[in-house]
């Protein structure tokens, strides 16, 4: 499958679902004085996770172009260094605006990764916010990722660093809860799998998160933040279309897949001075 295709199945699947596909919006955020760059698919959402404004769908999904070079997600350090990092990519997400919240967007992630893209189960690994189960056991995720089919050795908590996801400083956020894909020789060797979910190595790499938007965070004195219960639990997803597309094509970095390697030969054969 090439990266057009792959791309084109995700908007397809998501458009079945109930989803209004909607355009990127431009890297330069029009309104938005707490961003550069544009750095996920939600931004254009903002003041609709926000309850600010109404749209006329509350399912939706995107691939959005992305910078990440600067600000609270920056990338520029880790690109050269790993197989999987870019600054600028692209963010295939769905989204839910009130509708539905973490059960739907657990299946809908399972039912496309394993059913659609046939990815090997076998392979994959979850993580989930060690607070989740707090809020009671009707909102854990790791439950309705074992509904789903996922083996509860192969769903591991973390903490805030890795399993809250914010915008920025300011903004919607809430618990997440990602997918890890392994790439290995050996995916039966267990404990060397879980030791590298969130660690830095390619063998293992992170391919989806799904953010269950449930906050606004607010400055309300210099360093003081708050979280305040959004309008209504919502979804932001965000799926790196290079990291899937290593995964789908067999590669072993985001510049062999055919997304990127075009421009890569092309920038070689130009140094060479061809
Ligand atoms: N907004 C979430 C992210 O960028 C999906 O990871």
């Amino acid at each position: 499958m090439t990266g057009n295709e792959i791309r084109e199945k995700f908007l397809q699947y998501f458009e079945r679902h109930g989803h209004t596909r909607v355009r990127s919006s431009p890297l330069l955020p029009a309104d938005d004085p707490t961003l550069l760059f544009t750095n996920a698919g939600m931004n254009q959402f903002k003041d609709v996770f926000l309850g600010i404004e109404k749209r006329d769908y509350v399912r939706a999904c995107s691939s959005q172009k992305c910078l990440r070079a600067g600000g609270k997600h920056n990338d520029l350090d880790e690109v050269g260094k790993t197989a999987r990092h870019q600054t600028f990519f692209e963010m295939l997400g769905n989204f839910s605006f009130g509708d539905y919240f973490k059960e739907d967007a657990i299946k809908f992630a399972w039912d496309l990764l394993v059913n659609e893209y046939k990815l090997d189960p076998a392979r994959m690994w979850f993580s989930v916010y060690e607070g989740d189960d707090e809020v009671g056991p009707d909102e854990d995720a790791e439950k309705f990722w074992e509904q789903v089919g996922a083996p509860r050795e192969r769903i591991l908590r973390f903490g805030r660093k890795d399993n809250f996801w914010q915008m920025g400083e300011t903004g919607p956020c809430g618990p997440c809860s990602e997918i890890h894909y392994y790439m290995g020789a050996d995916p039966n060797d267990a404990e060397n799998c879980a030791a590298n979910v969130n660690g830095p190595g390619d063998t293992i790499t992170e391919i989806w998160n799904l953010v269950f938007m449930q906050f606004e965070r607010n400055e309300v004195e210099p360093g003081r933040y708050t979280l305040t219960p959004l309008p209504a639990p919502s979804v932001d997803t965000g799926m790196g279309l290079e990291r899937l597309t290593v995964v789908l094509q067999g590669v072993k970095s985001n510049y062999e897949t055919d997304l990127l390697s075009n421009v890569v030969e092309f920038t070689a054969r130009l140094s060479q001075g061809e």
